[in-house]
C-alpha cells in the first residue's frame, strides 16, 4: 500500500485520486463537476466532506468509490488504479474493498436485519468472520433486533443496520452519502458515534458527505468543496468551527 509522511508519521493511504475531473454533457450545458480535484483518504480517518448544493460532494465520493466515471486524472483504492480495471474488476473491488451508507438505506424489505447485514457477503460467496460480525453486531447495539424486517425496525434501526453491512466485510474504505440525513438528531448521534468508534477503535476508514456541521464535527477533518474543488480542509472540526468556515462561503462567495 502507498504511504505518505503526515506530520512527521507515516499513514497509509485508503483511497487517493489525483486531478480528477468530471464533466457532464458538452458545449453550452456542460457541467464541471469536478475540476481537478486531489484529495486523500488515510487510514482509520473518519473525513467528512461538505460545501454548497451542486459542489460536487456526491459526485467525488461516487468517482473514488467506483460508482461513476470520471472524465480526467486517477483514483486509487488502496495500490489499485481504477482507471485500468475492467467491469467485471471494478465490480470485484466495489464488492471486497468498499462499504456503502446512503441516505436512503437500501435494505432488502423480505430479509431480516441479520440478513441484511451478511447480503453483500452472501452474495460474494463469503463466509462471514463470526467473531467480527459479533463486535460490529454489539456495536451498533442490534442483538435483540436481528430477526427484525426493516419493517419493524426504527429510521434509525435501519440506518444501524445499513451501517452494520458496511461494516461487516471489513472493506478499505466506507462511503457515506449524507448517511444520518433521514434521521431525527438522536438516532443521528447514534450512527455517528458508532462509525467515529468503528475509526478510533477498529481502524476503519470512513468518508462521509454531509450537509451538517454537528455530524461533521463527528470526523477527523473536513474537507470543504466549492464549484467542484476543493477549497479548505479543516483538522479536529467542532461544530461551531465548521459552521464559520460555512458562513465565510456564504459572505465571500463560493472560491473564497
Ligand atoms: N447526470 C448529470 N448530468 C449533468 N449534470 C450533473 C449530473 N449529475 C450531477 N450533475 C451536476 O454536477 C454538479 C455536482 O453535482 P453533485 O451531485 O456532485 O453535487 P452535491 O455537492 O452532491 O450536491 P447536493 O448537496 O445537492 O447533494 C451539479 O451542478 C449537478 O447539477
Ligand atoms: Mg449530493
Amino acid at each position: 500500500m502507498t504511504t505518505t509522511p503526515v506530520a512527521g508519521r507515516t499513514t497509509t493511504v485508503a483511497a487517493r485520486a489525483t486531478d480528477l475531473s468530471k464533466i457532464y454533457g458538452q458545449g453550452e450545458t456542460q457541467v464541471v463537476a469536478l475540476d481537478r480535484v486531489s484529495v486523500e483518504f488515510r487510514q482509520a480517518e473518519f473525513t467528512a466532506i461538505m460545501g454548497p448544493s451542486g459542489s460536487g460532494k456526491s459526485t467525488l465520493m461516487h468517482c473514488v468509490a467506483g460508482l461513476d466515471t470520471f472524465s480526467s486524472g486517477s483514483v486509487r483504492i488502496g495500490d489499485t488504479e481504477l482507471g485500468s480495471l475492467k467491469d467485471k474488476q471494478l465490480t470485484k473491488l466495489r464488492r471486497d474493498k468498499i462499504g456503502f451508507i446512503f441516505q436512503a438505506f437500501n435494505l432488502l424489505p423480505t430479509l431480516t436485519a441479520l440478513e441484511n447485514i451478511t447480503l453483500p457477503m452472501d452474495i460474494a460467496g463469503r463466509k462471514p468472520d463470526k467473531q467480527w460480525l459479533d463486535t460490529v453486531i454489539q456495536m451498533v447495539g442490534l442483538r435483540d433486533r436481528l430477526s427484525h424486517r426493516p419493517s419493524q425496525l426504527s429510521g434509525g434501526q435501519q440506518q444501524r443496520v445499513a451501517v452494520a453491512r458496511a461494516l461487516a466485510s471489513r472493506p478499505d474504505i466506507i462511503f457515506g452519502d449524507e448517511p444520518t440525513g433521514n434521521l431525527d438528531s438522536r438516532s443521528g448521534a447514534e450512527v455517528l458515534g458508532f462509525l467515529r468508534n468503528s475509526v478510533r477503535e477498529l481502524g476503519q476508514t470512513v468518508v462521509m458527505v454531509t450537509h451538517d456541521p454537528v455530524a461533521a464535527a463527528y470526523a477527523d477533518r473536513v474537507v470543504f468543496l466549492a464549484d467542484g474543488r476543493i477549497v479548505d480542509e479543516v483538522y479536529g472540526p467542532t461544530a461551531d468551527s465548521v459552521l464559520d468556515r460555512m458562513k465565510r462561503f456564504d459572505a465571500k462567495g463560493r472560491t473564497s
